[in-house]
């Protein structure tokens, strides 16, 4: 099974430390590396600096960490275009520091993830070099698609899909003979090609590329755009002018198409032949959480990013409503559930929450920031308490805002760069995180870092909050803590509503005997509940006031109660 290249190390595997089924319950930690830890003082985070931050997050109390690309790549798109993917990029060090991290990670019982981005390559990828290359003819161009124009000369794009990041979803080719010649498709930056999957040389090098990295002992993978692999037969034009809405919300010939499922169960059959529990996690953007449920059936994947909980507004009928549905939707094919409110695409929720409601997930402005982190902090200490997965991204254990105000010239975000696209402001949540109070960079590296970091950002380093009573470093620790060893929160798959006020979510868990209630008041005023219990912890100083049989709940705050029996 294993084969090994020249400069391939030998596998280091995790057993089963944490017993059978560890990711059910896991908290994974999202590394965006180029902005985790520099190592070598160049201003952009590398491989090596996340092996010296191993520590820290074992520390922190999570069980998984989550990769973004660190593969061969031009860095079109933050490096989710690929050139290499048996290679690391030279920015982030090479396949020996990879295998190091592997290894360090498993020492200390920490799962890596990595992330696959099979929808398309980087525009520099040997196949799409060589298509191009070698003119129309090339039988490298059905690894893709290609397609002639419409109209007199060709000179309109083959149909009417727009790329997510704005624009046509197809750029003209010139032949070598300097002509203008076929168009490609490319649902996201013209640098990123669609792989055609129908192309059976697309499939064998996928699976390939799967067991390079299962034998270099990785313990899963995130899949990028699960949702676009298959295209509908014929490439049908959408006939809407209005991509934008109804992405979400519709099938659409390029997303969720069913044909995806046959490649994941394929997939899944090759991570099973490999010793420990290996996973594979769905970026899968679909109109409902059950046709998310479809991509996690027992013989697909494990588990997929709940991005309906991800868009929720703060507000108890809104969380409410999408955390039964996400429970009831998983519950039939038996995957857990996931929670995630933040990660290197969307504005930091800590910002999202600091604004007004109905702003999606990109935000420009920063709100109110001392509402925006409170409410943070009781949407995490929620989320956290509901059984199944989390996902958390970089620093927001540190409450980190978004980054509203980088200027123009310094963005990298290919999508602000195109007009009407659907992102555009990712740069500001993927700006290097702040580990000391002072020091170059804050401690990210000893060499300036790409994204400027804001004027006090040391005020929120982990230097800062380590061993802060009340800070949000330490609120994360804590309730780590508590979710893995007190209550075992992330077990099972439903939770038990009580009765409460209007703004209020109040919900029982049960675990080995001991019962747990969470309440959070997401209103603007302070509510009366019943004293459920012991206080185990709160979202904020002064969250709850205990009185004579009755309990005070302060607006935006979350509260975990330990009681007596379930
Ligand atoms: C996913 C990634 C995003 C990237 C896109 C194209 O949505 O999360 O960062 O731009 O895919 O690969």
């Amino acid at each position: 099974m294993s084969q090994h290249t020249a400069d391939q190390p030998q596998t280091s595997t995790l057993a089963a430390a944490t017993g059978p089924d560890w990711w059910r319950d896991a908290v994974i930690y999202q590394v965006y590396p180029r902005s985790f830890a520099d190592s070598n003082a160049d201003g952009m985070g590398d491989l090596e600096g996340v092996r010296s931050r191993l520590p820290y997050l074992r520390d922190l109390g999570v069980d998984a960490v989550w990769l973004s690309p660190f593969y061969a790549s031009p860095q079109a798109d933050g490096g989710y275009d690929v050139a290499d993917y048996r290679a690391v990029d030279p920015m982030f060090g090479n396949l020996l520091d990879a295998d190091a991290l592997i290894r360090d990670a498993h020492a200390l019982d920490l799962r890596i993830i990595v992330d696959l981005v099979p929808n398309h390559s980087s525009d520099q990828y040997e196949w799409f070099r060589r298509a191009l290359a070698e003119g129309p003819a090339s039988p490298l161009r059905e690894r893709y698609h290609f397609r002639p124009g419409r109209g007199a000369d060709g000179e309109l794009p083959p149909n009417d899909w727009e790329s997510i990041f704005g624009g046509p979803a197809w750029t003209r080719t010139t032949d070598p003979d300097g002509t203008p010649g076929d168009w490609y498709l490319h649902l996201f930056a013209p640098e990123q090609p669609d792989f055609n999957w129908d192309h059976p040389a697309v499939g064998d090098e996928f699976r390939s590329i799967l067991r390079f990295w299962l034998d270099m002992g990785v313990d899963g993978f995130r899949i990028d755009v699960a949702h676009g692999l298959v295209k509908a037969p014929g490439l049908p034009d959408l006939g809407s002018h209005d991509q934008v809405r109804l992405l979400g919300n519709d099938v659409m010939p390029f997303f969720d198409q069913d044909g995806v499922h046959a490649i994941y169960r394929a997939w899944r059959g090759i991570l099973d032949e490999y010793a420990g529990e290996r996973i594979f996690v769905a970026e899968a953007w679909t109109p409902t959480v059950e046709r998310t449920a479809l991509y996690v059936r027992p013989d697909e994947l494990h588990q997929a990013f709940n991005f309906q909980y991800l868009s929720a507004a703060w507000g108890a009928a809104e969380l409410r409503d999408v955390i039964d549905r996400s429970l009831d939707s998983m519950r039939p094919v038996g995957a857990p559930a996931t929670w995630v409110l933040s990660n290197h695409d969307v504005t930091r929720h800590a910002t999202r929450f600091a604004n007004p409601p109905g702003l999606g997930t990109q935000i420009r402005t920063a709100g109110d920031r001392d509402l925006g982190l409170r409410r943070a902090r009781a949407a995490t200490l929620l989320m956290l308490a509901l059984p199944g997965s989390a996902y958390v991204y970089q620093g927001e254990e540190l409450g980190l805002p978004d980054v509203v105000d980088l200027p123009d010239e310094v963005r990298q975000d290919p999508s602000f760069f195109r007009a009407a696209g659907q992102d555009g402001f990712r740069d500001g949540c993927r700006v290097p995180i702040p580990w000391t109070v002072d020091g170059s960079s804050y401690g990210f590296g000893g060499g300036g870092s790409w994204l400027p970091q804001p004027e006090g950002w040391g005020e929120l380093s982990v230097q800062a909050q380590t061993g802060v009573e009340g800070s949000t470093l330490e609120l994360y620790r804590a309730a780590f803590a508590v979710r893995r060893s007190h209550a075992a929160l992330g077990a099972g798959d439903s939770v038990v509503w009580l009765d409460a006020p209007a703004d209020v979510l109040a919900f029982r868990r049960e675990s080995g005997g001991a019962g747990f209630v969470c309440t959070s008041n997401t209103g603007d005023s302070v509510v009366r509940v019943p004293v459920y219990g012991d206080v185990v912890l709160a979202s904020a100083e002064g969250a709850v006031v205990l009185a004579d049989g009755f309990a005070e709940l302060a607006p935006d705050t979350t509260v975990w109660w330990s009681t007596a029996s379930a």
